[in-house]
């Protein structure tokens, strides 16, 4: 398929200096085309670094990453990147920052003007077109980077905990909002994230890694149905999901004293 994501073999290395520091270590993964796949591990073990190459931002690594069968030597608006923190530009307001791609594009604006304010509509950010980044919620803002992101249709959406600063419940809603998103655009979707609920609540994988340098420890399918909702954390094979998860962090069940 066009956008599916095939990591084979990826070793990467840093050199601070005279200090070489290992940070993947023989990291194989495959996303299947239209898969949300969930990546938790400990901080520092090279998740941002390996989504950055998925991205095309970095090229220097051993191994093979394919986006679509190919190896891609700069981003694209078509592999969206979601960052942690909104990556907005302070001086365009809302509307200039969500159709910032298709008019750098040289689009005309008939093509993109009626999906910019069907985003703005599905992200409930109507009535702030003329804002500006620093008049919004940090929730209101993930949601401007995601339209910004979306309005380019990508065939892969790399998210690297994008909602690891907000609140519980706007993290709820965002968590809702992207399943959902996924489910409608089809996009083959990667989502760092260090919260282990997010990745049981939200993937149809969980890879877990190693600290550094990160090597793939599980890979580990979650059966549950599409579209989950937060009643789903009572059921038993949720907990037995998470259990594993957080055994594998090495936060298993404490020793039994003799
Ligand atoms: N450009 C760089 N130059 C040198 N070292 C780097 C660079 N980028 C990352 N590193 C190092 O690589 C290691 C992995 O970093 P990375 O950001 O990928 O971790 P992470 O798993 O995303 O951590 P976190 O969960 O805290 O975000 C760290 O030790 C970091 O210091
Ligand atoms: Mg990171």
């Amino acid at each position: 398929m066009a956008n599916d994501i095939r990591i084979t073999d990826v070793s990467k290395s840093f050199s601070n200096g005279d200090e070489v520091i290992d940070v993947l270590d023989h990291v194989s993964l495959d996303v299947e085309a239209g898969e949300f796949v969930c990546i938790v591990g400990p901080s520092g073990c090279g998740k941002t670094t390996l989504l950055k190459l998925i991205a095309g931002f970095d090229t220097a690594y051993e191994g093979e990453c394919l986006v679509g069968g190919q190896r891609h030597s700069s981003p694209s608006p078509d592999r969206g990147f979601v960052f942690q923190k909104p990556a907005l530009f302070p001086w365009y307001s809302v509307w200039d920052n969500i159709t910032l791609g298709p008019r750098a594009a040289g689009k005309a604006t008939a093509q993109w003007k009626a999906e910019a304010a069907r985003l703005m509509s599905v992200m409930t950010l109507d009535g702030f077109e003329t804002s500006f980044p620093y008049q919004l919620s940090g929730g209101m803002a993930q949601r401007v980077q995601l339209a910004r992101v979306l309005i380019n249709q990508p065939s892969a959406l790399l998210m690297d905990e994008p909602f690891g600063a907000l609140d519980y419940l706007t993290r709820l809603r965002m968590q809702q909002l992207v399943s959902s998103l996924h489910v409608d655009y089809s996009m083959t979707t990667v989502f760092i994230t260090h919260d282990v609920d997010e990745a049981v609540l939200m993937a149809d994988r969980v890879v877990v890694m190693s600290t550094r340098p990160g090597r793939v420890l599980a890979d580990i399918r979650i059966e549950l149905p599409k579209r989950r909702s937060v009643d789903v954390v009572r059921s038993a094979q949720y907990g037995e999901y998470k259990t594993q998860i957080l055994s594998l962090l090495g936060f298993g069940e404490p020793e039994m004293e003799h």
